[in-house]
């Protein structure tokens, strides 16, 4: 019998997580379970350390409002996770010391060149809208490929100027980007707005480059307005759901030494109800 896996978080009850490692388990004939446990904020300190404990769990996601609090609970960090400034993934070394590890950038990342094997932002400009937690994940996965310039843009100027200034980027004001967009090579939404039941997300294309790419992390509705957007001015664009499966990718090779598959059975049984 395998070890199993987990998620954390508060509320819980609507994760995809157990679909996709459940899924993985299954076509890697690995006999443990993946299981979403709601951990209220005020049981962390309890309840957290108690999961750490549990020998037959190989590790666990962490999801809000967890992703900082669990950082205190961990032996160590990788750059990753020190980066980000948050935890989304713990496993156990050979030590049995407990790492906590953040996946969230290569799944950003990895999302886009699984779509696009040759896209490069290395040398080039780069758009970020939103400065919150995704963003910071997105924006470390920009730094890492090299992008010569990356412009935040944020409903509130005081975030992203802080974001800004942690990871040497620049700042535009919102709803200030339509020129700004003219020599991007990729446009990121980090931000919640095009979500089912959010405001929608009103952007002016209509300077973004011919060859620029558009990816959006909402991934409810799947092709989301700003996607449409795209697509129907000829751009590249890569959904969100991709960013869910290859950050839960990363974190099932840290706990079973496998890189698990992202294909199109997968992403069918994530999304359907
Ligand atoms: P996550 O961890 O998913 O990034 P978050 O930290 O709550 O979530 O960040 C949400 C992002 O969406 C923020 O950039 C937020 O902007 P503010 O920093 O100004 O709050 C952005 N956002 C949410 N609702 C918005 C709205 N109605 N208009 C503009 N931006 C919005």
């Amino acid at each position: 019998m395998a070890k199993n896996a987990a998620v954390i978080g508060h509320p819980i009850a609507h994760s995809k997580s157990p679909r996709i490692h459940n899924f993985w388990m299954g076509q890697y004939n690995i006999s443990a379970s993946y299981t979403a446990v709601d951990i209220a904020p005020t049981e962390s300190d309890v309840k957290i350390p108690q999961l750490l404990a549990n020998e037959n769990l190989a590790g666990f996601n962490i999801t809000l409002p967890h992703k900082e609090r669990i950082i205190s609970f961990c032996d160590a960090l990788t750059a990753d996770a020190k980066a980000i400034g948050a935890v989304n993934t713990v496993y156990k070394d050979d030590a049995g010391r407990i790492i906590g590890t953040n996946t969230d950038a290569y799944g950003f990342w990895q999302n886009i060149v699984a779509a696009y094997p040759n896209f490069s932002v290395t040398g080039d400009k780069v758009c970020v809208l939103g400065a919150g937690g995704a963003a910071r994940a997105v924006i470390y996965a920009l730094k890492q490929q090299g992008a010569r310039q990356i412009v935040i843009c944020n409903r509130t100027h005081k975030k992203a100027e802080k974001l800004a200034d942690e990871f040497g980027c620049d700042v535009c004001d919102w709803g200030d980007y339509a020129e700004l967009l003219a020599d991007c090579k990729l446009l990121v939404n980090t931000t919640s707005l095009g979500m089912s039941g959010q405001p929608p997300l009103e952007i002016d294309l209509s300077f973004l480059p011919q060859d620029a790419l558009v990816n959006d992390i909402v991934y409810a509705p799947l092709q989301t307005e700003l996607l449409q957007k795209a697509a129907a001015r000829g751009n590249k664009y890569v959904q969100g759901i991709g960013m869910l499966l290859y950050q839960a990718q990363k974190a099932f090779q840290y706990w079973y030494g496998v890189l698990p598959e992202v294909s199109d059975a997968l992403q069918k049984e994530v999304l359907s109800s």
